[in-house]
């Protein structure tokens, strides 16, 4: 494992075996608020102290996320061209976001919980037909897959297709999920693309044809709701086509991989403590373990704002127009909040980790869809199984963005 406490933290390469935390550790003792020169920006602050990052985080008129969220830079014409809603602050955001709240609300989630229960429940016997399987694929990846697919109500034949441009987008620095390698490649051809990628133009190939109605989506749908009933109370389409394109590819790319690290570091977690997987079998709180598995996996390490005026925090002048970098892997681990950050505690209440973006406008909309399917993955997986053992270590996505274990082959008893 690369984990000394001097990796540069803007390099995706300190991440390709695992979060480096000793370097976060290192910033939250040392240097909370921390300058990085970039090769190829123009540098950018972290943000390392989970009070810090809370307070950032709430106030949106200085910290907006209207010039960008991750730490490229993006011209005038680029960020026009890839802006999610994701990407606008108060009033503007306030206003989509108020509409699509009702589709993602832990009521709208609890009537999908039977279904949920019944494709994991499916995909953990399917599973454990073998004593010796690669849990990623087998168990982590399907479950986000197949409820992302109802909840935009694309069809199911599609699916695989959709979760590998996804993953293409997401995992951009990453050789295994992408043709162009973001920080090793020219990608300007697709500058005007999500995440600068080549699957980005796939996606939005796709969308054109949800658009002009060749690809059959379901009336119950979020997207078919979104070109059809879900209107501004001017009776307007709530977002432009091309608007409609970039959802789209934020909703593929940020409601699968995800989930789906959760998953995977929950099984990873519980693979190599047979204490903890002994613990959760007899746990009553499967929820509080989800949302502590949510916290160790941290698998949007960070999201970024731009500074809208001067301000200066924690002794630093953080200048307009300055990148200011949240890290919310690092906020996670913040011994000050999390009595003994690196132990795994199933039972941790309360648990005020930052991995939905806590304490900002741009809290995620798939939070409850992803704590349920965590938590019945999880209820479903201890059920039927008696043991649980890793057989290798895991692979890492190579990302500074997303940390997530690619691969994890496990043996299990039943
Ligand atoms: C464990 C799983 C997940 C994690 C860790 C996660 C993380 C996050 C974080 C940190 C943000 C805040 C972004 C910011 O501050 O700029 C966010 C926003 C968002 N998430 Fe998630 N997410 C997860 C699952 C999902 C799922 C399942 C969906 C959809 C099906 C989803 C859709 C979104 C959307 C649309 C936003 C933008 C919200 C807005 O701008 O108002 N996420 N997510």
């Amino acid at each position: 494992m690369i984990d000394d406490s001097y990796l540069d933290i803007s390099d995706h390469d300190s991440f390709k075996s695992g979060v480096p935390h000793k370097t976060f550790e290192r910033l939250r003792n040392e240097e909370p608020i921390f300058w990085t020169k970039e090769k190829n920006g123009r540098g950018f602050w972290s943000i390392l102290r989970h009070g810090d990052i809370l307070k950032v985080n709430q106030n949106y008129k200085v910290f907006s996320s209207e010039r960008g969220i991750r730490i490229e830079d993006q011209t005038e014409e680029e960020y026009i061209a890839r802006r999610t809603f994701q990407e606008t602050d108060p009033p503007a955001h306030r206003n989509i976001r108020s509409l699509l709240n009702p589709a993602f609300s832990k009521q709208k989630m609890d009537e999908y919980e039977n279904l949920v229960r019944k494709l994991a429940s499916d995909i953990i016997n399917q599973a454990i037909q073998n004593t010796k399987f690669e849990a990623v694929d087998k168990i982590a990846k399907k479950l986000p897959m197949m409820m992302l697919g109802r909840i935009l109500g694309v069809p199911e034949d599609d699916l695989d297709w959709l979760v590998q441009k996804g993953d293409a987008l997401i995992g951009n620095s990453d050789p295994d999920f992408s043709e162009l390698i973001i920080d090793k490649e020219d990608s300007e051809k697709y500058r005007l693309m999500p995440f600068r990628s080549p699957a980005g133009a796939d996606l939005f190939n796709y969308a054109e044809k949800i658009i002009n109605g060749s690809v059959d989506i379901t009336k119950e749908g979020i997207l078919f709701q979104m070109l059809n009933n879900i209107k501004t109370s001017e009776g307007q389409p709530v977002m432009s086509n091309l608007e409609f394109k970039n959802f789209f590819c934020l909703l593929v790319a940020a409601g699968n991989d995800t989930t789906r690290y959760s998953i995977a570091m929950a099984v990873y977690q519980l693979s190599q403590n047979k204490k903890l997987f002994d613990y959760l079998k007899n746990s009553e709180n499967y929820s509080r373990a989800a949302d502590e598995f949510i916290r160790v996996a941290s698998p949007t390490m960070y999201f970024r704002r731009t500074a809208t005026c001067d301000f200066e925090l924690q002794e630093k002048r953080i200048r307009e127009g300055d990148k200011v970098v949240l890290w919310f892997v690092s906020g996670n681990y913040d011994k000050t909040v999390f009595n003994n950050p690196f132990n795994v505690d199933i039972d941790r209440y309360p648990n005020p980790h930052l991995s939905f973006g806590k304490g900002g406008v741009h809290f995620c909309l798939g939070t409850w869809l992803a704590r349920m399917e965590l938590k019945i993955i999880l209820e479903e997986l201890c059920k039927k199984i008696k043991s649980l053992k890793k057989l290798s270590e895991p692979t890492w996505t190579r990302s500074n963005f997303i940390c997530g274990v690619k691969s994890l082959d496990v043996e299990i008893q039943k």
